[in-house]
C-alpha cells in the first residue's frame, strides 16, 4: 500500500469510528488535482481485497472535460486485462449507442465504473469494495465536472443515488448526484441479454442527447 493510502486508511478508520462516514468527504481534499495525477496517486490501491486479484486497475477514460460522464458497474474480464473500461461486448454496444448521439470516448464523454477492480467471476461488487472505491469516483466526478451523469444499470444507480428502487422506477427521471443531474438507463450487458429493451434504452439516450443540447 502506498504511503498516501496507508496514511488515509488509518485516518479514515479512526475518524469513521468517531464521526461515521461523513468524514470521508474531507479525504477529497488530499486527493490530487488533475485526472492523470489522481490516477497515479490511487492506481496501486489495496484498500479492499480486489487489489490482490486484479490484473489492472481500471481508472476510467475519456474526455477530461466531458459534459457526459457514464458510470457502469465494475470492470469485467477484458477490462481487467486491458486496464480500460467497457472494452468487451457491452463496451462495443455502448460505443455504438454513443455514436448514435454523436459522441465517442474522445469527444465529450468520460467512462468509468462504481469500482475500479474486477470482482472475481464478475460477481456484483460488495459493500466493502463499493465503500472503499466510491470516494475515488466522487473525486473523479468533481475533476471532470460533467453537465450530466448517466448511471448504467441498477448497481451504478443505487450506489450513486443511495436508494433502493427498481430500475423501472429510476428510469425516466432526472435525479441528482452532488448537484450534478443524473439519468438512469439500462446496462448494455442487460441489453445484450434482452434486446427487446433496446427501444427503451434509445428513448433514454435521446433524452440524454437533448439534455446536453441545452
Ligand atoms: N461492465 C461494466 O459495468 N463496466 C465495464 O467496464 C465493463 C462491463
Amino acid at each position: 500500500m502506498s504511503k498516501f493510502l496507508q496514511k488515509n486508511s488509518s485516518y479514515l478508520n479512526q475518524n469513521s469510528q468517531l464521526f461515521g462516514n461523513e468524514i470521508i468527504l474531507e479525504l477529497d481534499e488530499s486527493f490530487s488535482g488533475n485526472l492523470s495525477s489522481f490516477q497515479n496517486q490511487i492506481c496501486n490501491c489495496h484498500n479492499c481485497p480486489l487489489g490482490q486479484t486484479r490484473t489492472n486497475f481500471v481508472f476510467g477514460e475519456g474526455d477530461p472535460n466531458a459534459e457526459l460522464l457514464i458510470v457502469g458497474e465494475a470492470p469485467g474480464e477484458k477490462e481487467d486485462l486491458e486496464g480500460r473500461p467497457f472494452v468487451g461486448r457491452s463496451g462495443q454496444l455502448l460505443d455504438k449507442i454513443l455514436l448514435a448521439i454523436n459522441r465517442n470516448r474522445q469527444k465529450g464523454t468520460y467512462i468509468c465504473n462504481i469500482i475500479k477492480c474486477r470482482p472475481p467471476s464478475n460477481r456484483n461488487p460488495n459493500r466493502e469494495e463499493i465503500d472503499q472505491c466510491l470516494p475515488f469516483l466522487k473525486h473523479q466526478i468533481n475533476l471532470v465536472k460533467p453537465k450530466l451523469i448517466v448511471a448504467l444499470g441498477l448497481v451504478a444507480a443505487k450506489n450513486l443515488l443511495n436508494l433502493e428502487s427498481s430500475l423501472k422506477d429510476l428510469r425516466g427521471k432526472v435525479h441528482s448526484f452532488n448537484n450534478v443531474p443524473l439519468i438512469v438507463t439500462y446496462h448494455p450487458a442487460f441489453l445484450l441479454r434482452s434486446p427487446g429493451f433496446k427501444k427503451e434504452a434509445w428513448v433514454d439516450f435521446q433524452k440524454i442527447r437533448d439534455f446536453l443540447k441545452d
